[in-house]
């Protein structure tokens, strides 16, 4: 195999890292393990236009997260491979009246845009510090990385929103369903929480948790 040949591989197996761009994208490819990294890339020559488009967002998902009532439908590497690698992805939230999105955290920065309807939305620092603010329509708000924030829908219609994250896989973790979806037994989480183990084993009943 001549040097130029095993380059060509090394293109095809390394995923895209932002401080070393070598290539224009790096389509994921799902025969291959996720690194640290992404994805490694798809055969450049093997891709349509299609390959660069995701038409996912224009309705809401057909199930809500009960008993949040709300719903989101996300473009992110695993959904839409040419996202891999350009720390990037973008998703539709679609909160019913009275629902929410519970409180939860990644790994990557979001800017929310309120498209319909009117929602609180917040986060709490390291500090400890809460923001929240009401947005309508137009309205935008960040979520730095990490820091736990919610949604909720304090209209009296369903609300829309898009988020944006710097992040093709931004790895989401809902308190209620992380706390509450495990087998850590109950007790243990009273321990840690001081939610009484009786409420635990409720919220276990309803988020898929045993023990
Ligand atoms: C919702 O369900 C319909 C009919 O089963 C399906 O065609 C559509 O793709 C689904 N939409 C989403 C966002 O999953
Ligand atoms: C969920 O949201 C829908 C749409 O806004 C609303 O009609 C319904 O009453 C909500 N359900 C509950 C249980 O609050
Ligand atoms: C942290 O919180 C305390 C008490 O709420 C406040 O006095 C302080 O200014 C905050 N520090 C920072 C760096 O935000």
């Amino acid at each position: 195999m001549d040097a130029l040949k095993i380059v060509f591989l090394f293109a095809l197996l390394v995923p895209l890292s932002s401080a070393t761009l070598v290539v224009d994208y790096c389509v994921a490819d799902f025969n291959f393990p996720v690194g640290p990294a992404g994805y490694p890339c798809k055969n450049p020559a093997t891709l349509t236009a299609d390959d660069f488009v995701f038409s996912g967002l224009g309705v809401a998902a057909n199930s809500t997260t009960t008993p949040f009532n709300a719903s989101s439908v996300f473009a992110v590497d695993v959904t839409f491979p040419a996202l891999n690698g350009l720390g990037l992805s973008i998703g539709r939230l679609d909160i019913g009246v009275g629902g929410a999105v519970p409180i939860h955290s990644h790994r990557a920065s979001e800017v929310i845009l309120v498209s319909e309807g009117t929602i609180i939305a917040g986060f709490i620092d390291t500090n400890n510090t809460a923001y929240y603010k009401t947005l309508n329509k137009g309205d935008i708000m960040i979520f730095p990385p990490t820091l736990l924030h919610f949604q909720v829908n304090v209209g009296k219609s369903p609300a829309l929103a898009y988020v944006t994250l710097n992040s093709a896989s931004p790895g989401f973790e809902i308190t209620t369903f992380a706390l509450a979806g495990n087998d850590f037994p109950s007790d243990l989480i009273q321990k840690i929480t001081l939610v009484d183990t009786a409420q635990v084993k409720k919220l276990k009943r309803i988020f898929g948790g045993t023990n």
